[in-house]
């Protein structure tokens, strides 16, 4: 059976720790797996995170960077994330269309219309099946992860506690998909509690399910 997995979060929340432990604990317990990441995995993604995260990359839009991220994520879905989904494949993908509603939306104050609208276009209307959100406060987060920043990790405070808010929001808004978890918990302790929902998850699906965007 498939199941699409998102982890979602602001930066230093240890989401890729996260989507690491689970897609191994997945493969150790015999499932066919995919880990996958946002912007980047695909030729074009690479290319696209190294402009996008570049510290000193000055004159870059809010919409330049919204159709950047969503060229990524065309690419992503179309050669990777829908092939694996199709073949039956459990999919843990660290970021995804969610990231955009929180950055470019909630934190850069683009329309939620035209965000809704574009992601629609470029997941080709996949929706993940469960977002683990991982919500901690912004200065400890960023504190965690140290001096070297990437262009985003130099935005406000103000910007990252809109992100935070808009995620918060977002869970709140849909309680069957979001599972949130509080990023300051040990990371073991986060990895049990995550894979005790996927687990039960896995054990409810019917073996048929699959996606078909
Ligand atoms: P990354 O190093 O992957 O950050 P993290 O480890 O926190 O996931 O960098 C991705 C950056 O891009 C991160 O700051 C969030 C941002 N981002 C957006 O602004 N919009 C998006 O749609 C996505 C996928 C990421």
């Amino acid at each position: 059976m498939s199941l699409f997995i998102t982890l979602e979060g602001g930066e230093g929340c240890g989401k890729s720790t996260q989507a690491k432990l689970l897609s191994a604990r997945l493969s150790r317990s015999g499932y066919d797996t995919a880990l996958l990441y946002e912007p980047g995995v695909t030729p074009l993604g690479l290319e696209l995170r190294r402009c996008l995260k570049r510290a000193r990359h000055g004159g870059i839009t809010a919409e330049a960077e919204l159709m950047l991220f969503a060229a990524a994520r065309s690419e992503l879905t179309a050669t990777m994330l829908l092939p694996a989904l199709q073949r039956g494949a459990v999919v843990v993908c660290d970021r995804y269309a969610d990231s955009t509603i929180a950055y470019q939306g909630y934190g850069r104050g683009l329309p939620p219309t035209i965000i809704t609208t574009v992601n629609q276009l470029v997941t080709r209307g996949l929706r993940p099946d469960v977002t683990v959100l991982l919500d901690m406060e912004p200065i400890a987060a960023l504190q965690r992860k140290g001096p070297s920043r990437d262009r985003f990790e130099h935005e406000s405070i103000d910007f990252h506690q809109r992100v935070r808010d808009g995620y918060l929001e977002m869970a709140r808004s849909d309680p069957e998909r979001w599972l949130v978890f509080d990023a300051t918990r040990p990371a073991s302790i986060i990895a049990t509690a995550i894979w005790s929902h996927i687990s039960s998850l896995l054990g409810r699906a019917s073996p048929t399910a699959s996606h078909s965007a």
